[in-house]
């Protein structure tokens, strides 16, 4: 792991939270601290240092980053979900208590609905700070307990390692698997031994997916065609009851399900749509209002850093810690029915 004791050159057009909260003061006072795992100050901040372009730029190696270095991860958590240092979590799974009906019942807006939560293993450093040995026996273990899933739930394991480049490409393609060389992961060293340990489980139809050791241990996913938002929850509810059953993963009170990335903290739960928004995406500022007053994150067709094609948009809940599951999907869909009843309006 490394140690750097000088303050890194980050430029002043850099606009990162990294940027703006680690100040001269923050480093001086965290910059020879290490957790039980080895993991210190550079680590934690390596991707936005060199990575520039960052909206973030921190990560964490363990559970315990987030306390020894909390004069950082803090205030970007503070900022980013609006929770502060004294607020404790809170978690409802119930899908009864979500209000979803399909908002595009003919299909003409929403493509396709996909939720996902991020998990990892109890007692294990997190992906930037895993030894090979121990990433594999985190694959190990949860490939068992995958093995074990019955009814929709039940699928096959597919290791990255041995998998042909077209099926890798395709599967990419068609928005199931995770990419390859991401430089944000790469520079907090979530990509080394990259392909071993790495792989997807998936049921036969692709609608209930786990990625396993990418950003996070375990991505467990739901996805289908259309908008029929609570079926989507529905399923990935009872796929994380089951794994959970078999495999423990790291909780806190105040923070939720641990994370890599400070992000995902809490519910670690992404909701989304692929949606086509061809009128109102001609007026970014409209769309953005409408985006930012339900909380709502816009991504491109390929996830994370891509962009738009063909008037289609990513539009997912943004808050994740401070706010059940059911609140995220609930951000998710009334921004969403805002937005088709915009778009139709134009
Ligand atoms: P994550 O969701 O894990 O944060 P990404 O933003 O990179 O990561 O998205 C992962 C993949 O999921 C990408 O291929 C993306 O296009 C796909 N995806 C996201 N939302 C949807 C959706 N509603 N329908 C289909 N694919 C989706
Ligand atoms: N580290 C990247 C950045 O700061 C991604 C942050 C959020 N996304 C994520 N996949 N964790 O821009």
């Amino acid at each position: 792991m490394k140690q750097n004791n000088e303050f890194p050159n980050l430029p002043k057009e850099c606009t990162s939270m990294l940027c703006k909260h680690l100040t001269k003061e923050v480093f001086e006072v965290l910059k020879d601290k290490k957790t039980a795992n080895g993991f210190t100050l550079s680590d934690a901040i390596n991707s936005g240092v060199e990575n520039i372009d960052s909206g973030i730029g921190v990560y964490a190696g363990d559970e315990e980053s987030y306390t020894l270095f909390s004069p950082l991860f803090d205030p970007i958590i503070e900022e980013y979900h609006g929770f502060s240092p004294s607020d404790k979590h809170k978690s409802n799974l119930n899908p009864d208590d979500l209000h979803a009906p399909n908002p595009d019942s003919e299909g003409t807006y929403i493509v396709s609905t996909r939720i996902r939560v991020g998990r990892n293993v109890d007692n294990m450093p997190l992906g930037p700070a895993i030894s090979k040995e121990q990433r594999d026996q985190v694959e190990a273990s949860i490939v068992e307990g995958l093995k074990q899933l019955e009814g929709e739930l039940k699928g096959s394991y597919y290791p990255l390692l041995g998998m042909s480049k077209e099926v890798q490409e395709a599967l990419i393609k068609d928005h199931f698997l995770f990419k390859e060389g991401d430089r944000f992961l790469a520079s907090t060293g979530l990509n080394r031994d990259w392909p071993e340990g790495r792989g997807i489980y998936h049921n036969n139809d692709k609608t209930f997916l786990v990625w396993v050791n990418e950003e996070d241990q375990l991505r467990i996913i739901s996805m289908q065609m259309g908008g029929d938002i609570k079926e989507v929850f529905t399923r990935l509810v009872s796929a994380i009851k089951s794994i959970e059953t078999k495999v423990a993963f790291s909780y806190n009170e105040h923070l939720g399900y641990i994370t890599s990335c400070p992000t995902n903290l809490g519910t670690a739960m992404r909701a989304s749509v692929h949606i086509a928004l061809p009128k109102l995406s001609q007026d970014m500022e409209k769309f953005k209002a409408i985006t930012d007053k339900h909380h709502l994150q816009i991504r491109g067709i390929h996830g994370e850093h891509s962009e738009s094609e063909g008037g289609i948009y990513d539009i997912s809940n943004r808050r994740r810690l401070g706010v059940t599951e059911v609140m995220c999907v609930q951000d998710m869909y009334d921004g969403v029915v805002e937005l088709i009843e915009v778009e139709k309006s134009l």
